[in-house]
């Protein structure tokens, strides 16, 4: 079989067209929605991730900052800017960039910001009312899968649907949403006994185990819906080597810049066993910002009673 792409950059594209034109009518009525985004320390992929999230808001109109700490940000620094951010009425959504430093209590971080401008869905609250199926904002990453599944008329319903991977960014809330939608959920990680067999049974099976090319043919039921979440570093030319068999592309791309990235999910094998597929980049990750920027707009409509 081989595998039709699921346009994961096209379906971001009409996302925050659809989210820029709210922001319009948002504008005309006297409410201009604002993201405050905090980033602490120097992970670099964190660096890249939040300069294309303040730039995709930017774009859609959305008032956006970043506002940047040392990795020797304290607790209590962090707790006061988002104490201010709770209490600025012209922030509609908060967003911790993570991970954060070490010696940061994530879980206080995150319970500190105001469940009214949690635009990534991860305080508890919001958690809690996902799992009850109530109105809440939800994780953008699996938020925007459900969109791709949704607008791409992938059948959910009764499907048998593996989730590899249980955090509680990706793994955990993508269950919840898979379930509500009719979806019988199995969430397996990297302690599930025999865990190609497992997902081989998987008319849908959305990778987030944060490892590169993890899900070989094995993995995959001929003719699955394929989701990769992963985006991973790969620097070694074995790694390249195993990733990208005679991909003389890629060979060259990898001697020029001295690493590749590659999903959770082998690229060559997934086209050769699965009947629609993300791939990585151009798949999940540009709908998890559309996402974000939906959110923002969610929330400033909620907030301001707009
Ligand atoms: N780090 C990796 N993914 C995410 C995300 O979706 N939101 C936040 N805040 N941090 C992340």
């Amino acid at each position: 079989m081989t595998a039709t792409i699921l346009d994961g950059a096209k379906v971001a594209a009409d996302i925050r067209r659809e989210t820029a034109e709210a922001v319009a009518e948002l504008a005309l009525r006297g409410a201009v929605p604002g993201l405050s985004v905090i980033l602490a320390g120097e992970d670099p992929a964190s660096q890249v991730y939040v300069r294309s999230k303040e730039k995709g808001a930017r774009e859609a109109g959305i008032r956006a900052e970043t506002l940047r700490f040392p990795a020797t940000v304290t607790e209590a620094m962090l707790l006061a800017e988002i104490g201010r951010l709770n209490a600025d009425p012209e922030v509609d959504g908060i967003l911790v960039q993570l991970p954060l430093p070490g010696g940061i209590g994530t879980s206080r971080i995150l319970e500190a910001v105001d469940p009214a401008k949690d635009v990534d869905g991860f305080h508890p609250f919001n958690v809690g009312r996902l799992v009850q199926g109530k109105p809440a904002p939800v994780p953008c990453t699996p938020a925007g899968v459900m969109e791709l599944l949704r607008r791409e008329n992938v059948l959910l319903r009764g499907t048998r649907a593996v989730v590899l991977g249980r955090s509680d960014i990706v793994g955990k809330p993508m269950a919840t949403l898979l379930t509500k939608a009719d979806a019988t959920v199995t969430v397996a990680h990297s302690k599930t006994r025999d865990l190609p067999a497992l997902c081989r049974e998987a008319e849908l099976l959305v990778a987030a185990i944060g490892r590169p090319a993890f899900v070989t043919a094995d993995f995959i039921r001929e003719g699955a819906v394929v989701i990769d979440v992963g985006v991973n570093r790969i620097d070694t030319a074995a790694e390249v080597a195993r990733c990208f068999p005679g991909d003389e592309a890629k060979a060259a791309a990898f001697a020029a810049k001295g690493s590749l990235l590659v999903g959770d999910v082998h690229p060559v094998d997934v086209r050769e066993r699965a009947s629609r597929y993300t791939p990585v980049p151009g798949g999940v990750g540009p709908l998890t910002i559309a996402r974000l920027l939906a959110n923002t707009v969610d929330l400033c409509r909620a907030r301001r009673g707009r």
